[in-house]
């Protein structure tokens, strides 16, 4: 991207739990199918929820618990400074933390539902919320995360970022759950640059420009180093 400069390129991000995994959070598909020692299904699904709202809440409290435990790292902290230098930013990402924001990014879309916010179920309306749902609230609430089988969030803001972006870049995510991993598509569509940053390969690494492979915490500061 040296030929243009940051200020004049509209930027788009997308992340996914490899980028706070350094910070202390699991990523999904290390875990043998596992969260926490549940399977998905008995908690992040609407069906679990309406089996046994009680697992569901303690679950999501446990892991709202959690987030107190951690802090941002050099990964999260270099994508604010890139908001910072672009001319537009778009950071999606399919984290459920709240790293991003505590890092300095602002134009965050949690496309998966966000840890700190609850959904009333009787009108559908989102609030935030950072302590324990307790037992007498949990027909009244529930978390306001994306469950499998339910529609992702932002659905137009993604499709109007991506479709303006000149750089696309993707960190931390197996790009195997869509409709994320399939950005990419819709980027290359439109001509942006696109890259990889991943520990790893993954099944869409050759549709990108460019691929650097390492820990995030290492290879995202490099990268947005040489760009701003
Ligand atoms: P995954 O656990 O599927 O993938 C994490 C990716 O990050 C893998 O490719 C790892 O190699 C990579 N990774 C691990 N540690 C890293 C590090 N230190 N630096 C860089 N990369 C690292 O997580 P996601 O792709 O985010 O959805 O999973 C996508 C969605 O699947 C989640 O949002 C969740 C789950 O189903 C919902 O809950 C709706």
């Amino acid at each position: 991207m040296k030929e243009q400069d940051i200020k004049d390129l509209n930027v788009v991000v997308l992340t996914g739990a490899g980028i706070s995994a350094e910070s202390g959070i699991k990523t999904f598909r290390d875990s043998n199918g596992l969260w926490e020692n549940h399977r998905i299904e008995d908690v992040a699904t609407p069906e679990a929820y309406a089996r046994d709202p009680e697992l569901v809440h303690r679950f999501y409290n446990l892991r709202r618990e959690q987030l107190e435990e951690v802090t941002p790292n050099a990964a999260h902290i270099a994508l604010a400074k890139l908001e910072d230098a672009a001319k537009n930013f778009t950071l999606i990402t399919q984290n459920v933390d709240d790293l991003h924001e505590r890092a300095g990014s602002r134009n965050v879309l949690h496309i998966h539902g966000e840890l700190k916010k609850l959904l009333n179920v009787k009108n559908n309306e989102s609030y935030y919320f950072d302590g324990s749902v307790s037992k007498k609230d949990f027909l009244e609430v529930r978390p306001d995360i994306v469950w499998f089988g339910e529609a992702v969030k932002y659905s137009l803001e993604i499709d109007d970022a991506i479709s303006n972006c000149h750089l696309f870049v993707c960190i931390g995510t197996s790009n195997v759950v869509y409709p994320a991993a399939g950005l990419v598509h819709t980027a290359k569509y439109n001509r942006a640059k696109c890259v990889e940053l991943n520990l790893e390969q993954t099944p869409l690494s050759q549709l990108y420009d460019e691929n650097r492979f390492g820990k995030a915490s290492e290879i995202v500061p490099l990268f947005v180093d040489e760009i701003v």
